[in-house]
C-alpha cells in the first residue's frame, strides 16, 4: 500500500481525499503569519503543493524523494525552487536566511537524533524575526481508536505524543508553542502544530 503512495499522482489524490491540503492551507493561514515577498524553506515538501497558498513568495523545497521533486518542478517550477536533497551541512552552504521554514509532515518521519540535528541546522537558517512551524500526526490521550490505528499505521515511524515532540524542540530551541488540533483533516485525526521562534 505505502508503495502506491510514491506514486505522485495517488498521493496526490489520497491527500485530498482526506483533507490533507486543507490542513496546510489551514496551517499557513493560522500559524505562520506569512507575508508575500517572504523567503521560505519548505524541508520534505513533497509535491510542493503548499507553494499554492504561499502567493508571491521566495520559496525553496527540499526533499530525498526524486519521483515528487519531480512533479514539484513540472508543476511549481515557476514559482519556486525545489530540490531533491536533505538538509545537511553541505547544502546548507549556499542558502541564505528564512522568514519562515515549514515542515509539513516531515517530524514523524525522522528519529530523535536526526529531528534534533536538523533543529540546529534550521535555526541557523532562521532570521532573527523568522518563525519555523510543523506539522504532524500525533498521540494524546482519549483519541479515539481509529485514529491511533491510523497514526500506528502512518509511513512515518515516529509519530510521538505532544510531550515528546515539545521536548525535541526544548533541546534546541528556548521556547515553542504547540498546538494539538483534531479539526484539520476531514478525516478524524490528531495534529499538532509547533510555532518556534527565536528569542
Ligand atoms: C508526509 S510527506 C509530507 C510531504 C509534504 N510536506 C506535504 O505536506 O504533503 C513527508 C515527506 O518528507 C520527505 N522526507 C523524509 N525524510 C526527509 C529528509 N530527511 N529530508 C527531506 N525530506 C524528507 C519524504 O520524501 C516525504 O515527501
Amino acid at each position: 500500500m505505502f508503495s502506491l503512495l510514491s506514486n505522485p499522482s495517488i498521493y496526490l489524490y489520497v491527500q485530498g481525499l482526506i483533507g490533507a491540503k486543507h490542513a496546510r492551507w489551514e496551517c499557513v493561514r493560522q500559524f505562520t503569519s506569512y507575508n508575500p515577498g517572504q523567503r521560505i524553506l519548505d524541508i520534505g515538501c513533497g509535491l510542493g503543493y503548499v507553494i499554492e497558498y504561499l502567493p508571491e513568495s521566495d520559496y525553496i523545497g527540499l526533499d530525498t524523494d526524486q519521483r515528487y521533486i519531480d512533479y514539484a518542478q513540472g508543476k511549481y517550477g515557476r514559482r519556486g525552487l525545489f530540490f531533491c536533497q536533505e538538509l545537511n551541512d553541505e547544502t546548507m552552504k549556499d542558502l541564505e536566511p528564512f522568514d519562515l521554514i515549514i515542515m509539513n509532515g516531515l517530524l514523524h518521519h525522522l528519529d530523535n537524533r536526526s529531528v534534533i540535528a536538523l533543529f540546529k541546522r534550521v535555526k541557523r537558517l532562521l532570521k532573527p524575526s523568522g518563525r519555523i512551524v510543523t506539522l504532524d500526526g500525533c498521540y494524546v490521550e482519549g483519541q479515539s481508536l481509529v485514529v491511533r490505528k491510523m497514526l500506528d499505521l502512518d509511513r512515518g515511524k515516529y509519530v510521538r505524543d505532544e510531550k515528546t515532540y515539545v521536548s525535541l524542540v526544548s533541546e534546541v530551541f528556548d521556547s515553542a508553542v504547540s498546538h494539538i488540533r483534531h479539526d484539520l483533516f476531514w478525516i478524524p485525526y490528531t495534529s499538532i502544530v509547533l510555532q518556534i521562534s527565536l528569542p
